[in-house]
């Protein structure tokens, strides 16, 4: 993780932080728009390493271990679990009847901030059909209406169009680039953005732009 991020630090006070902590330790389901969406657990390492493997998902999201295989997501997952139980981190996986993993959440938070980050991915054979957005629409609500931070700042790399396009439609703006800084050490440049909850609920656009993204193909809600 980058030093760098997030950008935007305004202090809150230890109350909101500890409520902010409090919300994260208790939850186990992600309720909302993906209702097969919850904390991911040591079981779950196997089906994690077979969404995340493929080579349109992994080698593109800078915070996964290298290589991805059941152990290394073992360790991903129980490291999260830890970050929950510290208040600052929480992992959440949906799965299909047959028990694949469809989609991933990996949500980072500063309480002392009141903001967070998302990062995620969806099922190969999954993507380009509106499953994204969807989920992206899920990420956003569980953090502003569920956690309830004042703002989320996200990363992409500059070449990941559909990220960027989805980020834009959700209501994030671009704040600049920064340097994302893999666990190998190795680095990436990101576009950075940022979106708060007084823009998300206050105005009409951001969630009149999400319209097309959250109708996917319906096969995929199963
Ligand atoms: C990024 C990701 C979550 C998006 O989900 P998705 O289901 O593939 O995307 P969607 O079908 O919901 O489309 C999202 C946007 O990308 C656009 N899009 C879809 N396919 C595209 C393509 N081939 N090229 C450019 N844009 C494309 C869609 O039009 C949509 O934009 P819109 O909302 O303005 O119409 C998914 O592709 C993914 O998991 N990618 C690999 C991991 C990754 O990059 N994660 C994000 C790291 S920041």
């Amino acid at each position: 993780m980058s030093d760098e991020i997030p950008v935007t630090r305004l202090v809150v006070s230890d109350e909101e932080a500890e409520r902010l902590r409090c919300v994260i330790r208790s939850a186990s389901l992600m309720g909302g728009r993906v209702p097969s969406a919850r904390v991911a657990i040591p079981d779950d390492a196997e089906a994690l390493a077979d969404l995340l493997r493929h080579e349109s998902i992994g080698p593109k999201i800078y915070t996964m271990p290298d290589p991805i295989n059941r152990e290394t997501m073992s360790e991903f997952i129980t490291d999260h679990l830890a970050q929950q139980v510290r208040g600052d981190g929480i992992l959440f996986a949906s799965f299909d009847r047959e028990g694949r993993a469809t989609a991933y959440f990996d949500v980072e938070v500063w309480p002392q901030w009141s903001i967070a980050k998302f990062g995620g991915a969806v099922r190969s054979e999954r993507q380009g059909r509106g499953f994204g957005g969807l989920c992206g629409l899920a990420a956003v609500e569980w953090c502003f209406d569920v956690l309830g931070v004042a703002r989320i700042c996200e990363t992409t790399a500059p070449d990941n169009q559909r990220s960027i396009a989805l980020l834009a439609r959700l209501g994030f703006r671009q704040l600049g680039r920064i340097t994302s800084v893999r666990p190998n050490g190795t680095s990436r440049p990101s576009i950075y953005w940022e979106m708060e909850r007084a823009s998300w609920r206050g105005a009409a656009a951001p969630r009149s732009a999400v319209s097309a993204a959250i109708r996917p193909d319906d096969s995929l809600l199963a």
